[in-house]
């Protein structure tokens, strides 16, 4: 089952097709990589993904489920989560409190509760609060539930994003460029966590990463953008000894 078929999709900036027949195909638990030199168009095609931006042609089914023109609340709703290029994080909240906000939105609970404080409401803070508990386990960043999220080290402040975006329970998850910033000592742990969330959690994994070792070393599939076409899609191996690619990193 495909989890994500993207099919010619397209997107025109005044006069920059900033993005052109753009197609791709993501299985059920696949990690797949979108690289490309900057300008490419990676985060405008993830913009697309997410109802951030509206496509100028093409269609974008999610499961089968056509999600073109849905609003950015919609679409995560349906089950597509993601992370930015610059880290989004409420900063001066603690890093529980920053997952939670991506938990709330799956836990409902009616006005009249919240407001007479009822057992049930009580119940539902504390099954969020477990919850956010062992999400925060996963990345090992419940030691630090209570500290303020703008004082957590650099590479932490990426995983707490993720983390987040997984509170939302998507099947597909969005990483844009989460190694960006990070020493190699975080990119190597990065890498570990990454390949974690995709096995304890049901979520298939889109990555946009520059960094060659991170990309190559996790990712069964990539697709390679250049100039907002797809220049090529395979394996590690068939990408980095592609002669296109390498003209497009390195130039003539
Ligand atoms: N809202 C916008 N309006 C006009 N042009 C845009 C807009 N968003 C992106 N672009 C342009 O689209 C092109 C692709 O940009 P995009 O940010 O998708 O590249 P990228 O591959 O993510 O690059 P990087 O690796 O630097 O993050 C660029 O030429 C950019 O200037
Ligand atoms: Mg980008």
């Amino acid at each position: 089952m495909n989890v994500l078929e993207v099919k010619d999709l397209g997107i025109n900036f005044g006069g920059l097709r900033a993005v052109d027949h753009f197609n791709l195909t993501i299985k059920k638990g696949e990690l797949y990589g979108l690289i490309g030199p900057n300008g490419a168009g990676k985060t405008t095609v993830f913009n697309m993904l997410t109802g951030v931006y509206a496509p100028s042609d093409g269609k974008i089914l999610l499961q089968g489920k056509n999600i073109n023109n849905l609003s950015c609340h919609k679409i995560s709703q349906l089950g597509i989560a993601r992370t930015f290029q610059n880290i989004r994080l409420f900063k001066d909240l603690s890093v529980i409190d920053n997952v939670k906000i991506g938990l709330h939105e799956r836990y409902k609970y009616n006005l009249v509760d919240s407001l007479l404080r009822t057992k049930r409401y009580f119940n539902l803070e504390q099954q969020i609060e477990d919850e956010a508990m062992e999400l925060l386990e996963v990345f090992r960043l419940h030691t630090y539930a209570r500290v303020k999220a703008c004082n957590l080290p650099y590479g932490k402040q990426r995983e707490l994003e993720i983390a987040r975006a997984l509170a939302t329970h998507p099947i597909l998850l969005l990483l844009d460029e989460p190694a960006a910033g990070m020493n190699p000592q975080e990119t190597q742990e990065l890498m570990e966590v990454i390949k974690k969330v995709r096995k304890n959690f049901d979520v298939s994994i889109l990555l946009i990463e520059h960094d060659m070792k991170l990309v190559m070393g996790i990712c069964e599939r990539i697709t390679v953008l250049n100039y907002g076409s797809v220049l090529l899609c395979g394996t590690p191996e068939e990408v980095v000894n592609d002669p296109q690619v390498i003209k497009a990193y390195l130039g003539d």
